[in-house]
């Protein structure tokens, strides 16, 4: 008889945000007549911008013809974007990235969550708590986690990094050595950052132990404040311990179009092995390249008026979220999040549980968060709520929490 992969038998029912879906489905028929106000996933809400829009249209008109129609894609990328990236996301901020270290993928949550393939299984991993749930529930898939201590809520085998009020959401260097390092800057739930000083500690511990910084940087267009590096590739000796991983769905509104990309420095090796050969031999593999009519789409990102309507979208986002900041403080709510971020996370009231004030939430004002519970032990007690709503909705939203 066949056997399945049993560590998914060891993963909690569904993913964080599918339980979510669920119970706003079943609340939603149960009480047919009510409003919900969504601002649970970080799902955009705007539409593409003209740039992106136009570009997407004469690539589509390409793929008419055929002396410019296109097939099967290059798997690690077309040039025209890995340059575009290596100029104007690296070297312009004076990294030294190549193009050719630059994997085009279709989004960042599944490079994250397939990263730890080309990993020994024995490697401990290392996650800031909270945190996005795929780096925890991938080592989980790949029997990488040892067992889960319901009473905890933690993994055997997981080293986790408190990221909580008391120590200002920075992580602490962890008291045992891990392999991998999961870092998401800005932080996803916590909305909070590190400084270029903060990160040159985390390179140089990665460096001294031999770990490898899995950075994930999806948010970095949110960065407001000048002293947050936009890159790990910034800090000086990333290049021999880091990975980077971005997106085009937080600052382009790509969460239903698909493209991310992957940064693996040459000179990150094992003994004599390039983790970039790994990866290139894993996307060759099991990749057949993202679409030329996305990464077309995503070329209209760095021209002068892709670049000039993303970023007005991003302010859009932005003023949500300092909606949401300022009416929760002035309410009395602990806030924290929203300055280089599009999330604000809060302390529930009244030492509810993240779950029991999500059930308030939906019930008394019809809105919907994320429970801090569901990104890791640490965030129990504390809720998130993004601001990538409308602008109208956001506004209702808090005006219903505040008439609490
Ligand atoms: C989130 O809400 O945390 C994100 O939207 C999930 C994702 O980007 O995959």
């Amino acid at each position: 008889m066949f056997q399945v992969n049993d560590n998914y038998l060891k993963l909690p029912g569904s993913y964080l945000f599918s339980t979510i879906g669920k119970k706003v489905q079943a609340y939603s028929q149960a009480n047919p007549d009510k409003t919900i106000i969504r601002l649970g996933i970080g799902d955009v809400t705007q539409p593409l911008v003209p740039a992106i829009i136009k570009a997407m249209h004469e690539a589509v008109e390409d793929m008419a013809h055929k002396e410019t129609f296109h097939g099967y894609a290059p798997d690690l990328g077309y040039d025209f974007l890995r340059n575009a990236i290596a100029n104007q996301d690296y070297k312009a901020r004076g990294c030294q990235i190549e193009a050719d270290e630059i994997f085009i993928s279709d989004g960042a949550k599944c490079d994250c969550g397939n990263i730890q393939e080309i990993f020994a299984e024995s490697s401990r991993i290392a996650v800031c708590d909270p945190v996005y749930p795929v780096y925890v529930d991938s080592n989980v898939m790949a029997g990488r986690t040892g067992e889960y201590d319901s009473a905890s809520g933690t993994w055997s085998r997981v080293i986790y990094m408190p990221c909580t009020a008391e120590n200002g959401f920075v992580p602490e260097l962890p008291k045992e050595t891990p392999d991998l390092i999961y870092l998401c800057i800005p932080n996803n739930p916590t909305g909070t950052t590190l400084t270029k000083e903060q990160l040159k500690v985390w390179v140089d511990y990665a460096n001294r132990v031999g770990a490898v910084i899995l950075y994930d940087a999806a948010y970095e267009a949110y960065i407001s404040e000048k002293e947050v590096p936009h890159s790990i590739f910034e800090i000086e000796g990333a290049r021999t311990c880091a990975i980077e991983f971005r997106s085009f769905s937080k600052n382009a509104g790509f969460t239903g179009v698909r493209l991310g990309f992957t940064v693996i420095p040459k000179d990150l090796k094992s003994g004599q092995v390039m983790v970039h050969s790994l990866w290139a031999r894993r996307h060759g593999t099991k990749f057949n390249g993202a679409p030329y009519i996305t990464q077309k789409a995503a070329m209209a990102v760095y021209s002068e008026e892709g670049k000039a309507q993303v970023q007005e979208q991003v302010a859009y986002y932005m003023r949500n979220a300092r909606v949401i900041y300022d009416s929760l403080k002035d309410s009395g709510y602990e806030v924290y999040g929203g300055v280089n971020a599009p999330y604000i996370w809060l302390k529930t009231p009244k030492g509810m549980t993240s779950w029991d004030f999500f059930d308030y939430l939906l019930e008394k004002a019809n809105v919907v968060g994320t429970p801090g519970s569901g990104f890791g032990p640490s965030g129990e007690g504390y809720f998130r709520l993004t601001a990538f709503g409308t602008y109208e909705n956001t506004a209702a939203a808090i005006e219903r929490i505040r008439g609490l």
